[in-house]
């Protein structure tokens, strides 16, 4: 895993993006996978700002969600379909119909994310993924576990992942208690991945991520595995390692 420290959020945003921004211009048709939270959000800002100078060109990109919240409508604020068009694809020249995130209203959740995997597969894995990660070590929400999850499922959320996002939520009861998330697997299969990390609280989850063993108790530590990660993170989030 490639580590780069950033002095703060910001820096790690811009840097953030301009790793994002290098992949789409090698290559115009990438297929990204994204991730919501609010550590990809200055991300974000800064590949619309750079779009809105002429310096990036989504027409021909494709991007593949992480994760949905179970019983969201994509209309619904506090889902991350809505999270994604109104932090990101509304704002840039990206053609909807090539954006895909998991529809948290799903009738059949077992048929749907075999078929989710089914769309992700076919369009070669993503070129990039970009990743967050919980203060727990969740990736996606592949909460800690036993083993690693394959493909997409549904996952049962842990009390300490619904309480760190109840913030975004009027009120922790609010919060889903489930949510569709990409695979372990499937996040690995990604050509290059980047994971990014901010602030104190994210520090014991950094640190057991690339310094720990590799154990599904920590998912995102599997990411020590994988050819091509790398990790910008801020000074705060990298204090402990
Ligand atoms: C959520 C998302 C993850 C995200 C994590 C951290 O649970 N499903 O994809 O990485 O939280 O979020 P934040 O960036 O807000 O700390």
């Amino acid at each position: 895993m490639r580590v780069v420290r950033t002095t703060d959020y910001n820096d790690m945003s811009r840097k953030a993006a301009n790793v994002i921004s290098a992949q789409t211009i090698l290559k115009p048709d990438t297929v990204l996978g994204l991730a919501t939270g609010s550590t990809p959000i200055g991300t974000y800002r800064q590949l619309i700002d750079w779009y809105k100078k002429g310096d990036i060109d989504f027409s021909q990109v494709s991007t593949y969600n992480l994760d949905e919240y179970r019983g969201l409508a994509p209309e619904d604020p506090n889902s991350y379909h809505y999270f994604m068009r109104t932090n990101l694809f509304d704002h840039v020249n990206i053609d909807l119909a090539n954006t895909h995130v998991p529809d948290g209203l799903a009738a059949d959740p077992e048929a749907y994310c075999a078929s989710y995997d089914a769309m992700v597969r076919d369009a070669g894995y993503p070129d990039l993924q970009l990743l967050g990660i919980g203060r727990n070590g969740h990736i996606g929400f592949n909460e800690p576990d036993d083993a690693f999850s394959k493909g997409t499922h549904l996952v049962d959320l842990t009390e300490s992942t619904i309480e760190a996002n109840s913030r975004l939520f009027d009120s922790v009861d609010d919060v889903p208690r489930q949510a569709f998330s990409m695979g372990v697997q499937t996040i690995m299969y990604a050509h290059t991945i980047l994971l990014i990390a901010s602030g104190e609280e994210k520090a014991e989850a950094v640190r057991d991520a690339i310094l720990g063993p590799v154990t599904p108790h920590c998912p995102a530590s599997i990411l020590q595995l994988h050819a091509n990660c790398i990790l910008i993170a801020d000074a705060a989030a990298l204090s402990l390692c």
